[in-house]
């Protein structure tokens, strides 16, 4: 359900998630940046934010968004952050928080994580922790983070056990889209967020899915209209999930799929930028319609369509390809052991019935999935 509600300027929309007292809303739209500060007034506490970001981020947005808080009468300071998934570690959570408490913030302030779902995830983390817990604002910047990272509160860093292992669920007060961001985007990048986008239609839309195989391409060249339709669909998707399952009970692991078999091949390329998230994902989700298949469960020509739309766009889907002689299937069926929806010793995987039919199996049989790593993996 698309909502107009207050102070929703006329260039966006905005949809609320519903979660009683800590429910907000996600203002998708073009320009918002420039309008950011009197967005987010109605959030704050008191009129200071501490705004987060990276570096590619900061050079690119930080200026609008700064003239945007001045403009509606907000303190701001800025702290800058390294670019990628190297910073979702301890090291720089830590030294986030210090530089954080330097400021002098108090639960009164606001943060506010202007960048992808690196910048979104450790500052909703710092967010949480800092003074047993200070409000926090999302500003997503990339496809990822537009359609998925910025919603719902999951928030943390990578250990060296795995990804995502040290979190907290900890919802935003306010999520902003601007959709003129993605214009920015190195193709890489956008393709990575394209793959958690199409996600949506693989685990429960199937029209979805059948509107990007149709409007997919002008969505990827650009077009303003197709990335409004697909940013929505999925925030709403996303919004209705968490509403039902905030803390992943049951349903909200559907929004998983894909992600285990990705975290064992992020984990092995060492969570840097040889393989990004989104490209993991890709490669996971054709992986679990595959297994789905094996088992009977999912039509052979599901698996090869869903293949088919992301290798056209560019995606990666095939692990074989990217693999080093050093990868195992045992390692790999190790590493999928360390996903947080492991439950007893047995892995918890989000399989699939056919396009848009995904749901949580938790006894699945590990000899098969050994096999199928197996017979992907070269040698
Ligand atoms: P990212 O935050 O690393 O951003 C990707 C790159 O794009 C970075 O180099 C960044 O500097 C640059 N960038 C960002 N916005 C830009 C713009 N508008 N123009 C130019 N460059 C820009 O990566 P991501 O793909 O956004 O997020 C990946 C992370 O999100 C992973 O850590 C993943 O685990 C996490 N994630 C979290 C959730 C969740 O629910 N919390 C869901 C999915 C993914
Ligand atoms: N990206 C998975 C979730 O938010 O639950």
């Amino acid at each position: 359900m698309t909502a107009v509600l207050k102070n929703s300027p006329s260039n966006s929309e905005r949809l609320p998630v519903d979660l009683g007292d800590r429910a907000y809303d996600i203002v998708v739209g073009d320009g918002l940046l420039a309008q950011a500060g009197a967005l987010i007034r109605p959030v704050l506490v008191r009129p200071r934010v501490v705004v987060i970001s990276d570096e590619n981020v900061a050079a690119q947005y930080l200026d609008r968004l700064q003239a945007s808080l001045a403009k509606a009468d907000i303190r701001n300071e800025t702290i800058i952050l390294p670019a990628g998934e190297g910073t979702k570690d301890l090291a720089h959570l830590g030294d986030l928080t210090d530089r954080l408490l330097d400021l002098k913030i108090d639960r009164s302030t606001t943060l506010m994580a202007l960048g992808g779902g690196v910048i979104g995830d450790i500052t909703g983390f710092a967010a949480a922790i800092l003074l047993r817990g200070v409000a926090f604002v999302q500003m997503p910047t990339t496809l990822l983070a537009q359609v998925d990272s910025s919603v719902g509160g999951k928030t943390g860093i990578n250990t060296r056990h795995g990804k995502n292992l040290l979190g907290a669920f900890y919802q935003p007060q306010l999520v902003i889209a601007d959709l003129t961001t993605l214009d920015s985007l190195p193709r890489r990048e956008f393709l990575a967020g394209y793959a958690e986008t199409v996600k949506y239609g693989f685990l429960g839309d199937p029209e979805f899915f059948e509107w990007l195989e149709r409007h997919g391409d002008a969505l990827c060249a650009g077009d303003r209209d197709a990335q409004r339709h697909a940013v929505l669909t999925s925030c709403r998707m996303k919004a209705e999930i968490v509403a039902a399952d905030e803390r992943e009970a049951d349903r909200r692991a559907l929004l998983n799929f894909g992600h285990t078999f990705g975290h064992a091949l992020e984990a092995e390329t060492g969570f840097g930028d040889s393989l990004l998230h989104g490209e993991a994902v890709a490669i996971g989700m054709v992986m679990a319609f595959e297994l789905s298949a094996r088992l009977g469960l999912c039509p052979a020509g599901d698996v090869d369509r869903a293949r088919r739309h992301m290798a056209a766009r560019g995606l990666p889907t095939d692990a074989g390809r990217i693999a080093l002689p050093s990868w195992t299937a045992e390692r790999m069926v190790a590493h999928m052991h360390q996903d947080k929806k492991a439950m007893d010793g047995k892995l918890t995987l989000i399989l699939a019935r056919g396009i848009g039919r995904a749901f949580v199996e938790r006894s699945v049989d590990e000899s098969m999935v050994l096999a199928l790593w197996r017979d992907i993996l070269p040698g």
